[in-house]
């Protein structure tokens, strides 16, 4: 935290008291109100965590105004270009671009520990086929702590590493065998000769009964989508991810809570609730209508896939998403689906209508990725375990980073209020 001479001062009455200021290295100032209850005996109120920082972080930084994304410093739209997955990982998780030797060592770690323990299989089967896959996964990755005991240290550096492995190299096999029970098809054992996209295209489509080759475009649009939705610095599942682990909790239970957190569709659920609403509009001659509920204040109906909480301008990786949607709906000839058709239009319309404009609403990253897995074949379920492999990364990185912060405490905000002061009991003949 870099300090600075800057002060704030807040007066309440007649009491004036002085909250230091620390600028980052880049963003906003903070104001460090740690002590303001030892010392003037009142709370902040910021429900939404708008206006506060939870933690000091080194991992990622958003500019919403200039929509702006970066990862250690490095542009997004860089890595995508330029980079792949399996070295943001690296990159997240390590603070600096590997060296070729590195990389290739971290490859073969992750490559060489994608099999799940055999005996998890029969936990899948304890499921209802009709489970929701991120379901199957909140309760198996959680489960995973049953399952490898020896990294469930925290304070063992060795054990946090091999965790953080063990995560990143299982996700893609915990998701993929969560697809094919929920379609009743046999498990696909992963496959180290395929790069880590490849293999999880793989182990959701493969069947034992032919031969199933991986086409290297889709892989690539496959790549893509997990290092855009790598990191992502404070939302909502990496702050349930950093509070669950301030307790102490094992790395296998904070993931968990992380992927129950990101199932909401306010956040990772979007993408699923983004393709259920196209499907739901059906053609574009339905746009106007649905538009209209939209800016509706008396309809509850949002637009999903549009909107941010941070980003007021764009979302970078938007952009980058919808170059890669055009490509795949090129390999793919889906011109004539309607559910794409209808996307195509909505987003037109909508950057075309000025209260979308007005209220800075564009389409983020999950419009197009819903868009690109549909039109991969993946059904709306399956969006969101996609997004959970691909955060899992962001996840494990911020909890290493806390796990190693000075100044980590257990999370505990405090409230504002407003029930019944105290009362005595009434006894239930007398209510
Ligand atoms: N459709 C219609 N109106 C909207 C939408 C939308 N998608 N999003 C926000 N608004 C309006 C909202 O009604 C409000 O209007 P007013 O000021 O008149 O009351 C204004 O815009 C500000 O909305 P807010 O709810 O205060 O903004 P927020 O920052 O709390 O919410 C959001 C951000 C992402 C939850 C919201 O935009 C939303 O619900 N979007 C749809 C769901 C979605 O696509 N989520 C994925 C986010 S990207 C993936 C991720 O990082 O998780």
């Amino acid at each position: 935290m870099s300090d600075t001479s800057k002060t704030a001062h807040l007066t309440i009455g007649d009491s004036t008291y002085e909250l230091p200021i620390y600028t980052p290295s880049t963003g906003p100032d903070v104001i460090d109100i740690r002590q303001l209850y030892s010392q003037a005996g009142v709370f902040t109120y910021d429900p939404g965590f708008t206006s506060t920082a939870a933690c000091d972080s080194t991992i990622t930084f958003i500019d919403g105004d200039k929509g702006e994304l970066l990862h250690r410093g490095y542009p997004i739209d860089q890595l995508a270009e330029k980079s792949h997955y399996l070295e943001v990982c690296f990159l997240l998780l390590y603070g600096y671009l590997p060296k070729a030797d590195e990389l290739e060592n971290f490859e073969k770690t992750i490559t060489q520990h994608t099999m799940i323990h055999e005996q998890m299989h029969n936990f899948f089967r304890g499921f209802r086929r009709d489970a929701h896959p991120m379901a199957t996964m909140v309760g198996v990755v959680g489960a995973m702590s049953a399952f490898y005991h020896d990294s469930t240290d925290i304070n063992n550096p060795r054990e946090r590493e091999i965790a953080s492995h063990r995560l990143i190299a299982k996700m893609p096999t915990i998701a993929a065998m969560a697809y094919k029970y929920s379609i009743g098809q046999p498990f696909v054992y992963p496959r180290n000769d395929l790069d880590y996209a490849a293999n999880f295209l793989h182990m959701c489509f493969a069947v034992p009964a032919e031969e199933y080759q991986v086409d290297p475009i889709l892989a690539r649009a496959m790549d893509r989508i997990f290092t855009l939705h790598a990191d992502h610095e404070q939302n909502a599942s990496t702050s349930t991810v950093r509070l669950a682990s301030s307790s102490g909790a094992n790395p296998f239970a904070c993931i968990a809570a992380g992927i129950a957190c990101l199932w909401g569709p306010a956040h990772g659920g979007a993408n699923q609730a983004c393709l259920e609403m196209l499907k739901e509009i059906g053609t574009p001659d339905r746009i106007p209508e649905y538009i209209a509920r939209a800016k509706d204040k008396n309809d509850p109906f949002r637009l999903m896939g549009f909107g941010h909480r941070v980003y007021k301008n764009f979302d970078p990786r938007a952009t980058v998403m919808k170059q890669s949607a055009d490509e795949v709906l090129d390999l793919l000839g889906v011109e004539n689906n309607p559910v794409l058709a209808t996307a195509k239009e909505l987003e037109k319309a909508a950057l075309a209508d000025p209260y979308f404009a007005e209220k800075k609403l564009f389409p983020n990253v999950d419009f197009y990725s819903g868009i690109i897995l549909e039109a991969m074949g993946f059904p709306t379920s399956m969006f969101t375990p996609v997004f959970a492999l691909s955060r899992t990364v962001g996840w494990i990185s911020q909890w290493k980073e806390q796990l190693a912060d000075p100044q980590m405490k257990i999370g505990r905000p405090r409230q504002l209020y407003q029930g019944e002061t105290m009362r005595d009991y009434v006894d239930i003949e007398s209510r």
